[in-house]
């Protein structure tokens, strides 16, 4: 079912994300069907632009990456789209945002702040002076949002004196993915997995985002940022939240909100001796990606010569509830890695007495692995007889892999993410306290490593990160889940 009608600003609009994620976005969700024609967006910028100039902008930079844009398709698509200049330090351009969205009445208005997280009070301030932000306005903040937990309540509370909580949409994109959601359908829509989704059957949990990319254009953000802000602080917390809260009552926002807090409150705090011996951080050194030379951080635009940044962390999580006491959450995510690959292993408990001789080179344990991309798939390790005279056991797997099962597209992070602002659905979006409790529990990691004499732990790009990062597993009994 098409959305409402709406008017979807975009502050930011001749910036990256706008121009890689939000636009592209909006263009599939137009070309399936999912907008209301009468649905409209308006590109905002410092820039002194006129429409025209803007549509040629996009022309060139954004429709040959689209998949499926024809003449007519992408000719209906940006008559949606308008540009007006607004210079945030100034009232002008607000009070042309605001006629222009009086025109045409919709019942939905949307400001996405893909803006910089300094500017996003002055933006609410001026949105609200203009009288946009009645109910039916909804604003979606971009991450990060602040530096650390007094930063990012600052922007919370100044956003907060113009606009409800309800009408705040904090982004997580990893939240829009399919694959995430389809971890609260396994979970929570199958009998088989949820009595053994407990400590008294599951050993440890690994949970993996590693990328390819390095800092790319983004330089001077990155330095400034480091992988514990960039991808643990939200991407990671967000998924340990899947895969270790307690079933909700029901889909209601609230609902899987309330349960998701409570894991953040139960992470067992990272006090300084905590913090030092249960995390690694790492920055990658020249190497190889995919066959290919590329610089190491240090020699990458916008980075200090003796930055400290870490570009890959490891951490040793632990979860102080009934059900997952003593179970080590392992978590994990780095920039120029050996592949791209987001996934959870859950690795259940070996048998209490064995029966069948098997090679110590195999791990005897069950393992669920959760594919989230590149592919999404899920595999049950299982050990079976080897076929043979003698019983010897193989481990093998039952098999899903998503794409084959389920033909056709599937909607991207953003896309979903942008229909919910618009349909008002905010349960896939970080409510304030879960968002101050994810800063609250990573603030003493970054404080222990500020105090550190020594640097991050270099590893070569193209490599799954610091040695110290496989001790930290092996000294668990564990080792990380790694194929290329
Ligand atoms: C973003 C980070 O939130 O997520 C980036 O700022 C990172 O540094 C990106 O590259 C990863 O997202 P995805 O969807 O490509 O795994």
């Amino acid at each position: 079912m098409p959305t409402p009608d709406f008017d979807m600003v975009l502050f930011g609009g001749t910036g990256d994300l706008a121009k890689r994620k939000l636009l592209p976005a909006l263009f599939d969700a137009h070309r399936d069907g999912h907008l209301s024609a009468r649905g409209r967006i308006v590109a905002t910028g410092s820039q002194a632009l006129t429409r025209a100039d803007y549509l040629g902008a996009l022309e060139r930079q954004v429709r040959p990456k689209l998949d499926g844009a024809t003449e007519s398709n992408w000719l209906e698509f940006i008559a949606r789209i308008d540009y007006i200049q607004i210079d945030v330090r100034e009232t002008g351009g607000f009070d042309a945002l605001a006629a222009r969205l009086a025109e045409s009445a919709a019942p939905v208005a949307v400001c996405y702040l893909a803006t910089a997280p300094h500017l996003f009070t002055t933006i609410c301030e001026q949105l609200a002076r203009v009288g946009l932000n009645t109910p039916n306005v909804r604003v979606v903040l971009e991450k990060p949002l602040g530096h650390d937990l007094t930063s990012s309540e600052t922007i919370n509370t100044s956003v907060g004196r113009f606009f409800d909580e309800t009408q705040i949409y904090r982004i997580d994109h990893y939240l829009g993915k399919e694959s995430v959601q389809n971890l609260m359908a396994i979970r929570f829509g199958n009998a088989l997995l949820e009595p053994l989704w407990r400590r008294e059957w599951i050993r440890d949990v690994q949970i993996t985002i590693a990328e390819e990319l390095g800092v790319e254009q983004r330089g001077d953000f990155y330095d400034r940022t480091g992988a514990l802000r960039d991808m643990v602080q939200n991407h990671l917390l967000q998924l340990l939240c899947m895969v270790a809260m307690e079933p909700p009552a029901s889909l209601e926002e609230d609902a899987i909100r309330d349960e998701k807090l409570k894991i953040l409150k139960a992470l067992k705090p990272m006090h300084a001796a905590d913090a030092t011996a249960n995390t690694v951080r790492g920055q990658y050194r020249a190497g190889a990606v995919a066959g290919q030379p590329v610089a190491g951080y240090l020699e990458e635009d916008g980075i200090a010569l003796d930055s400290r940044t870490e570009t890959f962390v490891a951490i040793k999580a632990e979860i102080a509830n009934w059900r997952w006491a003593g179970v080590p959450f392992f978590l994990r995510t780095g920039k120029r890695m050996a592949s791209r690959v987001a996934e959870i292993v859950i690795r259940f408990h070996d048998v209490p007495h064995a029966l069948f001789p098997r090679p110590l080179a195999q791990s005897p344990q069950n393992r669920l692995v959760i594919r989230l991309q590149p592919e999404e798939s899920i595999r049950l390790e299982l050990l079976v007889k080897q076929p043979g005279d003698t019983v010897e056991l193989r481990q093998t797997s039952l098999d899903l892999d998503f794409s084959e099962s389920f033909k056709g597209r599937r909607a991207g992070a953003y896309e979903r993410l942008l229909l919910d602002v618009i349909r008002g659905k905010l349960g896939l979006f970080m409510r304030r306290d879960e968002q101050a409790q994810a800063w609250r529990w990573v603030a003493p990691i970054l404080d222990t490593w500020a105090t550190l004499p020594q640097p991050p732990k270099p590893y070569t790009a193209g490599t799954w990160g610091p040695a110290a990062s496989s001790a930290l597993l092996s000294r668990n009994g564990a080792a990380w889940h790694e194929e290329v």
